[in-house]
Protein backbone atom coordinates (compact mmCIF):
# COMPACT_ATOMS: atom_id res chain seq x y z
CA UNK A 1 0.00 0.00 0.00
CA UNK A 2 1.61 3.34 -1.06
CA UNK A 3 1.94 5.52 1.83
CA UNK A 4 0.42 8.87 1.64
CA UNK A 5 1.32 13.05 2.35
CA UNK A 6 -0.85 15.78 2.44
CA UNK A 7 1.32 18.71 1.71
CA UNK A 8 -0.60 22.64 2.23
CA UNK A 9 0.70 25.44 -0.18
CA UNK A 10 1.10 23.07 -2.48
CA UNK A 11 0.44 25.69 -5.24
CA UNK A 12 3.51 27.52 -3.88
CA UNK A 13 7.46 27.49 -4.84
CA UNK A 14 7.93 25.02 -2.10
CA UNK A 15 4.67 23.16 -1.70
CA UNK A 16 4.95 22.12 -5.65
CA UNK A 17 8.71 20.86 -4.87
CA UNK A 18 7.93 18.82 -2.11
CA UNK A 19 4.73 17.05 -3.84
CA UNK A 20 7.09 16.05 -6.68
CA UNK A 21 9.78 15.08 -4.71
CA UNK A 22 7.24 12.92 -2.60
CA UNK A 23 5.70 11.72 -5.74
CA UNK A 24 9.42 10.42 -6.92
CA UNK A 25 9.78 8.44 -3.38
CA UNK A 26 6.74 6.73 -4.28
CA UNK A 27 3.90 8.47 -1.75
CA UNK A 28 0.61 9.15 -2.74
CA UNK A 29 -0.02 13.01 -2.74
CA UNK A 30 -2.92 14.58 -1.24
CA UNK A 31 -1.74 18.35 -2.45
CA UNK A 32 -3.77 20.90 -0.74
CA UNK A 33 -4.59 24.56 -1.91
CA UNK A 34 -7.27 27.18 -1.68
CA UNK A 35 -7.26 27.68 -5.79
CA UNK A 36 -8.76 24.64 -7.60
CA UNK A 37 -7.23 26.15 -10.75
CA UNK A 38 -3.80 26.32 -9.63
CA UNK A 39 -4.29 23.27 -7.30
CA UNK A 40 -5.16 21.09 -10.67
CA UNK A 41 -2.71 22.20 -12.97
CA UNK A 42 -0.06 21.12 -10.02
CA UNK A 43 -1.90 17.33 -9.56
CA UNK A 44 -1.65 17.28 -13.52
CA UNK A 45 1.69 16.41 -13.76
CA UNK A 46 2.31 14.71 -10.68
CA UNK A 47 1.82 11.08 -10.37
CA UNK A 48 -0.62 9.64 -7.52
CA UNK A 49 -1.86 12.74 -6.79
CA UNK A 50 -5.16 14.32 -5.89
CA UNK A 51 -6.06 17.79 -5.31
CA UNK A 52 -7.58 18.57 -1.95
CA UNK A 53 -9.29 22.27 -1.76
CA UNK A 54 -8.14 23.94 1.63
CA UNK A 55 -8.85 27.79 2.17
CA UNK A 56 -6.53 28.02 5.29
CA UNK A 57 -7.88 31.75 6.67
CA UNK A 58 -11.26 29.52 7.49
CA UNK A 59 -9.72 26.27 8.37
CA UNK A 60 -12.81 24.71 10.33
CA UNK A 61 -14.54 25.30 7.27
CA UNK A 62 -12.56 22.69 5.55
CA UNK A 63 -12.58 19.63 7.33
CA UNK A 64 -15.11 17.75 5.53
CA UNK A 65 -12.64 17.89 2.97
CA UNK A 66 -10.15 15.66 5.07
CA UNK A 67 -12.79 13.30 5.92
CA UNK A 68 -11.91 10.64 4.05
CA UNK A 69 -8.57 10.34 5.12
CA UNK A 70 -8.52 7.70 7.59
CA UNK A 71 -4.45 7.36 7.37
CA UNK A 72 -1.81 9.29 6.34
CA UNK A 73 2.37 8.85 6.54
CA UNK A 74 2.85 12.51 7.20
CA UNK A 75 1.47 16.16 6.65
CA UNK A 76 3.53 18.81 5.30
CA UNK A 77 2.56 22.24 5.85
CA UNK A 78 3.99 24.44 3.53
CA UNK A 79 1.40 27.19 3.35
CA UNK A 80 2.37 30.44 4.38
CA UNK A 81 2.15 34.53 3.99
CA UNK A 82 4.73 36.68 5.04
CA UNK A 83 3.69 40.49 4.53
CA UNK A 84 6.20 42.51 5.16
CA UNK A 85 4.76 45.75 7.50
CA UNK A 86 6.07 47.47 10.61
CA UNK A 87 3.52 47.29 13.77
CA UNK A 88 2.02 50.98 12.97
CA UNK A 89 1.79 49.82 9.02
CA UNK A 90 -0.09 46.12 10.29
CA UNK A 91 -3.69 46.06 10.94
CA UNK A 92 -5.65 44.27 13.73
CA UNK A 93 -7.12 41.75 10.37
CA UNK A 94 -3.63 41.60 8.70
CA UNK A 95 -2.30 40.04 12.30
CA UNK A 96 -5.26 37.67 12.68
CA UNK A 97 -4.59 36.83 8.68
CA UNK A 98 -1.39 35.62 9.68
CA UNK A 99 -1.84 33.75 12.37
CA UNK A 100 -4.20 31.92 10.76
CA UNK A 101 -2.73 30.96 8.23
CA UNK A 102 0.45 30.36 9.43
CA UNK A 103 -0.01 28.58 12.68
CA UNK A 104 -3.73 28.13 14.27
CA UNK A 105 -4.58 26.57 10.53
CA UNK A 106 -1.82 24.24 10.99
CA UNK A 107 -2.99 23.34 14.45
CA UNK A 108 -6.36 22.29 13.09
CA UNK A 109 -5.38 20.53 9.92
CA UNK A 110 -3.50 18.19 12.33
CA UNK A 111 -5.66 18.05 14.71
CA UNK A 112 -8.20 17.11 12.61
CA UNK A 113 -5.84 14.31 11.15
CA UNK A 114 -4.08 13.42 14.22
CA UNK A 115 -6.49 9.53 13.81
CA UNK A 116 -4.64 8.99 10.32
CA UNK A 117 -1.59 10.03 11.10
CA UNK A 118 -1.45 7.83 14.77
CA UNK A 119 -2.92 5.05 12.49
CA UNK A 120 0.18 5.16 10.44
CA UNK A 121 2.45 6.39 13.08
CA UNK A 122 3.15 8.85 10.95
CA UNK A 123 5.37 12.06 10.87
CA UNK A 124 3.90 16.19 10.46
CA UNK A 125 6.79 18.57 9.15
CA UNK A 126 6.42 22.19 9.78
CA UNK A 127 7.81 24.42 6.71
CA UNK A 128 8.91 27.39 9.31
CA UNK A 129 11.78 29.76 8.65
CA UNK A 130 15.06 30.70 9.99
CA UNK A 131 13.15 34.24 10.96
CA UNK A 132 11.22 32.20 13.40
CA UNK A 133 14.23 32.44 15.35
CA UNK A 134 14.68 35.85 16.25
CA UNK A 135 12.86 39.29 15.70
CA UNK A 136 13.25 40.86 11.86
CA UNK A 137 12.03 44.64 12.47
CA UNK A 138 8.96 45.25 9.81
CA UNK A 139 8.09 41.59 10.03
CA UNK A 140 6.78 41.08 13.00
CA UNK A 141 3.49 39.60 12.41
CA UNK A 142 5.30 37.16 10.06
CA UNK A 143 8.25 36.65 12.60
CA UNK A 144 5.60 35.94 15.32
CA UNK A 145 3.69 33.25 13.75
CA UNK A 146 6.90 31.42 13.19
CA UNK A 147 7.79 31.99 16.51
CA UNK A 148 4.14 30.56 17.33
CA UNK A 149 4.63 27.83 15.11
CA UNK A 150 7.98 26.64 16.69
CA UNK A 151 5.99 26.75 19.72
CA UNK A 152 3.17 24.51 18.36
CA UNK A 153 5.42 21.80 16.73
CA UNK A 154 7.01 21.69 20.30
CA UNK A 155 3.97 20.85 22.47
CA UNK A 156 2.95 18.44 19.57
CA UNK A 157 6.26 16.62 19.51
CA UNK A 158 5.96 16.04 23.58
CA UNK A 159 2.09 15.32 23.15
CA UNK A 160 2.22 12.66 20.31
CA UNK A 161 5.86 10.93 21.46
CA UNK A 162 2.85 8.65 23.37
CA UNK A 163 2.06 7.71 19.99
CA UNK A 164 5.28 7.21 18.08
CA UNK A 165 4.44 10.65 15.96
CA UNK A 166 7.88 12.22 14.67
CA UNK A 167 7.65 16.28 14.66
CA UNK A 168 10.04 18.01 12.51
CA UNK A 169 10.74 21.97 12.00
CA UNK A 170 12.28 23.10 9.10
CA UNK A 171 14.11 26.38 9.46
CA UNK A 172 15.59 27.73 6.13
CA UNK A 173 16.74 30.92 4.75
CA UNK A 174 15.53 32.37 1.52
CA UNK A 175 14.49 29.53 -0.85
CA UNK A 176 13.93 30.83 -4.86
CA UNK A 177 10.08 31.51 -4.95
CA UNK A 178 7.52 34.54 -5.70
CA UNK A 179 7.23 34.62 -2.35
CA UNK A 180 10.85 35.92 -1.31
CA UNK A 181 10.70 37.35 -4.56
CA UNK A 182 8.34 39.74 -3.13
CA UNK A 183 9.56 40.07 0.23
CA UNK A 184 13.45 41.27 -0.61
CA UNK A 185 11.23 43.99 -3.17
CA UNK A 186 9.26 45.43 -0.29
CA UNK A 187 12.72 45.85 1.88
CA UNK A 188 14.89 46.73 -0.71
CA UNK A 189 17.70 43.80 -1.48
CA UNK A 190 18.33 42.35 -4.27
CA UNK A 191 16.75 38.83 -5.36
CA UNK A 192 19.16 36.42 -7.30
CA UNK A 193 17.11 33.19 -7.60
CA UNK A 194 20.92 31.64 -8.27
CA UNK A 195 22.13 32.63 -4.88
CA UNK A 196 19.47 30.97 -2.77
CA UNK A 197 18.33 27.85 -1.88
CA UNK A 198 16.41 25.82 -4.62
CA UNK A 199 12.89 24.76 -3.89
CA UNK A 200 13.86 21.37 -4.99
CA UNK A 201 17.23 21.37 -2.94
CA UNK A 202 14.81 22.13 -0.20
CA UNK A 203 12.43 19.50 -0.96
CA UNK A 204 15.12 16.69 -0.91
CA UNK A 205 15.56 18.12 2.86
CA UNK A 206 11.81 17.31 3.56
CA UNK A 207 11.91 13.80 1.61
CA UNK A 208 15.21 13.01 3.80
CA UNK A 209 13.77 13.97 6.89
CA UNK A 210 10.07 11.48 5.90
CA UNK A 211 12.24 8.91 4.03
CA UNK A 212 15.01 8.39 7.60
CA UNK A 213 15.54 5.21 9.23
CA UNK A 214 13.00 4.49 11.97
CA UNK A 215 14.89 3.95 14.77
CA UNK A 216 15.81 8.02 14.64
CA UNK A 217 14.32 11.34 13.18
CA UNK A 218 15.48 15.09 13.39
CA UNK A 219 13.23 17.15 15.60
CA UNK A 220 14.48 20.38 14.01
CA UNK A 221 16.62 20.93 10.44
CA UNK A 222 18.27 24.24 9.49
CA UNK A 223 18.85 24.97 5.82
CA UNK A 224 20.56 27.88 4.92
CA UNK A 225 21.82 29.37 1.37
CA UNK A 226 25.81 28.33 1.07
CA UNK A 227 27.77 31.75 1.31
CA UNK A 228 29.10 32.65 -2.43
CA UNK A 229 32.60 34.55 -1.59
N1 LIG B 1 10.72 31.30 0.11
C1 LIG B 1 11.46 31.56 1.18
O1 LIG B 1 12.53 32.18 1.12
C2 LIG B 1 11.02 31.07 2.54
C3 LIG B 1 11.93 31.20 3.59
C4 LIG B 1 11.55 30.78 4.84
C5 LIG B 1 10.30 30.20 5.01
N2 LIG B 1 9.42 30.10 3.97
C6 LIG B 1 8.13 29.48 4.23
O2 LIG B 1 7.92 28.43 3.33
C7 LIG B 1 6.50 28.26 3.11
C8 LIG B 1 6.24 28.21 1.61
O3 LIG B 1 6.69 29.41 1.04
P1 LIG B 1 6.96 29.63 -0.53
O4 LIG B 1 8.22 30.39 -0.63
O5 LIG B 1 6.75 28.37 -1.26
O6 LIG B 1 5.78 30.67 -0.85
P2 LIG B 1 4.67 30.71 -1.99
O7 LIG B 1 5.25 30.26 -3.27
O8 LIG B 1 4.05 32.06 -1.90
O9 LIG B 1 3.65 29.61 -1.45
C9 LIG B 1 2.80 29.86 -0.38
C10 LIG B 1 1.70 28.85 -0.43
O10 LIG B 1 0.77 29.12 0.65
C11 LIG B 1 -0.52 29.11 0.09
N3 LIG B 1 -1.49 29.92 0.83
C12 LIG B 1 -1.43 31.24 1.10
N4 LIG B 1 -2.57 31.62 1.70
C13 LIG B 1 -3.36 30.53 1.79
C14 LIG B 1 -4.66 30.28 2.27
N5 LIG B 1 -5.43 31.26 2.78
N6 LIG B 1 -5.17 29.02 2.20
C15 LIG B 1 -4.44 28.02 1.65
N7 LIG B 1 -3.20 28.19 1.16
C16 LIG B 1 -2.68 29.44 1.22
C17 LIG B 1 -0.35 29.67 -1.30
O11 LIG B 1 -1.51 29.38 -2.07
P3 LIG B 1 -1.88 30.27 -3.38
O12 LIG B 1 -1.02 29.68 -4.47
O13 LIG B 1 -3.32 30.01 -3.59
O14 LIG B 1 -1.55 31.68 -3.05
C18 LIG B 1 0.89 28.91 -1.73
O15 LIG B 1 0.57 27.62 -2.14
C19 LIG B 1 5.81 29.44 3.80
O16 LIG B 1 5.31 29.00 5.03
C20 LIG B 1 6.96 30.43 4.02
O17 LIG B 1 6.75 31.21 5.16
C21 LIG B 1 9.76 30.52 2.72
Amino acid sequence: MARTVLITGASGGIGAAVAWAAADHGYRVLTAGRDATRIDQVCAGIPRSSPVLLDLRNPTDVLESLAEVDRLEAIVHCAGVAEAASVEETPYSRWLETLTINVAAAAEITRALLPALRKAVGHVVFVSAAPGLHAVPRWSAYTASKAGLRELADALREEEARHGLRVTTIYQGGTATELLQKVRAKFGRPYHAADCIQPATLASVVLTVLDMRDDAYLPEVSVLPTPRP
